[in-house]
């Protein structure tokens, strides 16, 4: 054993066990659990609360070695009442803790908001939507905010030139909904272009659109966010900023093992740049 008393197992909590984003971390977490003959018990909050706590109370029942937890809301609570209770923990995507509390592996947000922003003013919109998440989602506001900033950069007023609508959920079912809103723009304003806050929004919004006989890009620039698999598979293909899913799980993972392995171990944060992937889905605005 690891530790002694703990078993040969690490839970992994995922927010949306339906979204292949977490499909890919998962199996990065896996790949390199198994290099250390470790079981990972998978647990999916369904970006609930009481389901993320019900996570924690049998992880520390079961004397999980340790734990990869995504947070729903970026709410850290029960990641940090699992260390209190002998679990190692690694937060993962979301959420914020500093190093002196736990290991934890982001993607920069502002930084993909930004880079999304360059590719649409580069392609002439200026009349964008932000397709966002729930009110709140710390995630979707930081891309939101690199949206901003990308276009302030180049002298384009982001009070002007964005909309934002938000969504109920990260879905596709949510994405389809939105595009009447999406397409409505406010008064006189239909937008070129939407970002979404992630891929399943995006492809419900491609779906949205056929359903109504309209198409990307011709009657609207789509660009999502994370790259999963369906946004190269769709036609035409998604345009996203690429999240480094499967390093993702691999480097909680190692970042687990390493406080396993020693216990002088000092925390560290590892934090990966986003990349724009583009495809069909968005063109010139004419
Ligand atoms: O698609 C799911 C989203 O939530 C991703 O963008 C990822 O960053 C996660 O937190």
């Amino acid at each position: 054993n690891l530790r002694s008393g703990r078993s040969d197992s690490i839970g992994l909590v995922v927010l949306d066990v339906t979204n292949p984003f977490f499909t890919e971390v998962a199996q990065g977490v896996e790949d390199v659990a198994a290099e250390d003959g470790l079981a990972v018990v998978l647990l999916n909050s369904a970006e609930r609360s009481d389901r993320q706590r019900r996570s924690a109370r049998l992880l520390a029942e079961q004397r999980a070695a340790g734990a990869v937890v995504m947070p729903v809301d970026g709410d850290t609570a029960d990641l940090l009442w699992l260390r209190k209770q002998g679990v190692s923990g690694v937060l993962l995507d979301r959420g914020d803790v500093g190093p002196e509390v736990a290991c934890s592996v982001s993607v920069d947000n502002l930084a993909g908001g930004a880079a999304a922003a360059r590719h649409l003013i580069g392609l002439g919109h200026e009349r964008i939507t932000f397709l966002s998440g729930p009110e709140g989602l710390e995630q979707c506001r930081t891309r939101l905010q690199g949206l901003r900033e990308g276009l302030a950069e180049v002298g384009i007023d982001p009070e002007a030139a964005v909309r934002v609508v938000h969504t109920a959920q990260l879905n596709a079912e949510s994405g389809e909904k939105a595009v009447e809103e999406v397409l409505a723009g406010g008064p006189g304003r239909r937008p070129t272009a939407v970002f979404c806050a992630n891929d399943q929004l995006a492809l419900g919004v491609l779906k949205g659109l056929g359903e109504r006989g309209l198409s990307a890009p011709s009657d609207l620039s789509v660009v999502g966010y994370d790259d999963v698999a369906p946004a190269s598979l769709v036609h035409p293909g998604l345009t996203t900023v690429a999240q480094p899913k499967y390093e993702l799980g691999c480097a909680a993972m190692r970042l687990l093992l390493g406080e396993l392995h020693d216990p002088d171990h000092t925390h560290e944060r590892v934090r990966y740049t986003p990349e724009l992937v583009v495809r069909g889905s968005t063109a010139v605005n004419r």
